[in-house]
């Protein structure tokens, strides 16, 4: 793989400044942001005014934590443009959640917002090893998704040339990847195995590919996942993280050089580790749950917001920024089978030690008996796999999965293209138990 490092001076100068400069914007930026956010948006006067405290009582980070949480239901509750914090007309752009589980969540932009985020979507991409000159091809979806048109402005900031492909239409993936020499891929992990297959089904060899790096996010992975990728197309593959809360894509991202976590582009969002269950603040390096705060958003400030999603803390490396590590999951994926807790992605690990199995699956929860039984369905890697092959393969699976995760589980191998697949985030689990 080629080295990709970006020349130290192109980078933004805080993404190298020192720890106390980085804090001395951070407390300047989050009074004004707690301001802002109390002055104008009715649900933050209320939440603050019940809690007892007041932007004025902020004189350091650590005060943060005297504020009080928001967390999804607020956002349903103030349904459409209720926590927007400037008049409807000074918005220029609206995404949202997709609202299958529920109403929509509707987040705002102001043209400033739009180029705030630009800003920290080229400097992930920058990070991952883009330059001015490399073709882009962006396989996120477009639309009230946050994922396609976050990553389409950063890539123009950046001053790559962008192909919008959005998800879907398989064959036509690979055909533009290669008629367009693309440099990087942003999609998916999930999706970028369907186009893997893709290349094969077509006869391409994924390793003569001309991408030198896949830029991944939007649901968790593993760093198995990222050795599979890797080899297989033989380029890099880094993390990017974001929500649509928070902003989009380009909350935080993996430097290509270390792909040792996601440095969190603490300028603009400002991150906490809580204890999922009683919310309190954990130091540096413990695992628990994501909480950010907006620093420098104008349509919608967003203060101590539960993600749900699960990771830790880390200082900086390749930048001065603190890094996340990679989320192992997020709390409502979290499966408690029969008293134990597995996340999908611990599956995913074990499923890729089983070299006879293809890296697709999906989980399906039942019941057997009183007790919760669990299904994993996965296929053989080779179409000729016998019947008796696959089924070795799946007690091979089946093992692995008892002797590292600690559960019992069914594995069931069907052949090559018979798990479900998605064209942007991967539905990992079908939870087919009668609800209580
Ligand atoms: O998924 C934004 C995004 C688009 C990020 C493209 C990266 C690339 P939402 O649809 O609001 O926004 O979903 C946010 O997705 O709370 C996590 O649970 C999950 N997620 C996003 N990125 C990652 C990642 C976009 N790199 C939710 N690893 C978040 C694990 C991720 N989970």
């Amino acid at each position: 793989m080629i080295d990709l490092t970006p020349a130290r001076n192109t980078l933004d100068p805080i993404e190298i400044a020192s720890r106390d400069e980085i804090s001395a914007l951070q407390l300047e930026r989050m009074k004004w942001s707690l301001r802002h956010a109390y002055d104008k948006v009715p649900h933050y006067k209320k939440a603050f005014d019940k809690a007892g405290v007041h932007p004025d009582d902020l004189k350091s980070l650590e005060d943060l934590a005297k504020f009080p949480f928001t967390v999804k239901q607020d956002l349903r509750d103030n349904y459409p443009f209720g926590m927007f914090a400037v008049p409807r007309a000074d918005i220029a752009r609206v995404h949202a959640s997709s609202g299958t589980t529920g109403q929509p969540t509707v987040v705002g932009y102001t043209s400033r917002d739009l180029d705030t985020w630009a800003t920290v979507v080229a400097r992930s991409l920058r990070a991952s090893g883009l330059k001015h000159g490399d073709l882009l091809h962006n396989a996120y979806g477009y639309g009230l998704f946050t994922g396609g048109l976050g990553i389409h402005s950063g890539a123009e900031k950046l001053g790559v040339s962008l192909v919008p492909v959005s998800g879907g239409m398989t064959p036509r993936q690979v055909r533009l990847i290669e008629d367009f020499q693309a440099d990087g891929i942003t999609v998916t992990p999930s999706y970028m195995l369907s186009i893997l297959d893709e290349y094969r089904q077509q006869g391409y060899d994924p390793r003569k590919s001309p991408l030198k790096v896949g830029i991944f996010g939007a649901e968790p992975w593993t760093n198995a996942m990222r050795l599979e990728v890797e080899d297989a197309f033989d380029m890099h593959a880094v993390d990017i993280y974001g929500l649509s809360e928070v902003m989009g894509p380009g909350v935080a991202n993996e430097c290509v050089e270390t792909k040792d976590g996601l440095h969190i582009w603490e300028d603009h969002f400002y991150p906490e580790i809580v204890d999922p269950e009683t919310g309190k603040p954990l130091p540096d390096g413990e695992l628990g749950e994501l909480v950010f705060t907006s620093l420098t958003k104008e349509a919608f400030p967003i203060i101590r917001y539960r993600t749900r999603d699960l990771t830790r803390l880390l200082p900086g490396t390749a930048r001065s920024m603190r890094r996340m590590e990679k989320v192992t999951g997020r709390s409502d994926d979290m499966i408690i089978l029969r008293g134990v807790n597995v996340f999908p992605t611990q599956i995913e690990e074990q499923l890729l030690t089983v070299t006879t199995l293809a890296p697709h699956f999906q989980i399906e929860l039942t019941t057997k008996g009183r007790l919760d039984h669990m299904i994993v369905h996965v296929e053989a890697a080779s179409p000729t796999a016998s019947e008796k092959a696959r089924e070795a393969s799946a007690r091979q699976l089946a093992g692995h999965i008892k002797s590292i995760v600690g559960i019992t589980t069914e594995v069931r191998v069907a052949k090559p293209g018979q798990v479900a697949r998605s064209e942007g985030k991967a539905v990992r689990v079908v939870d087919k138990r009668p609800k209580t």
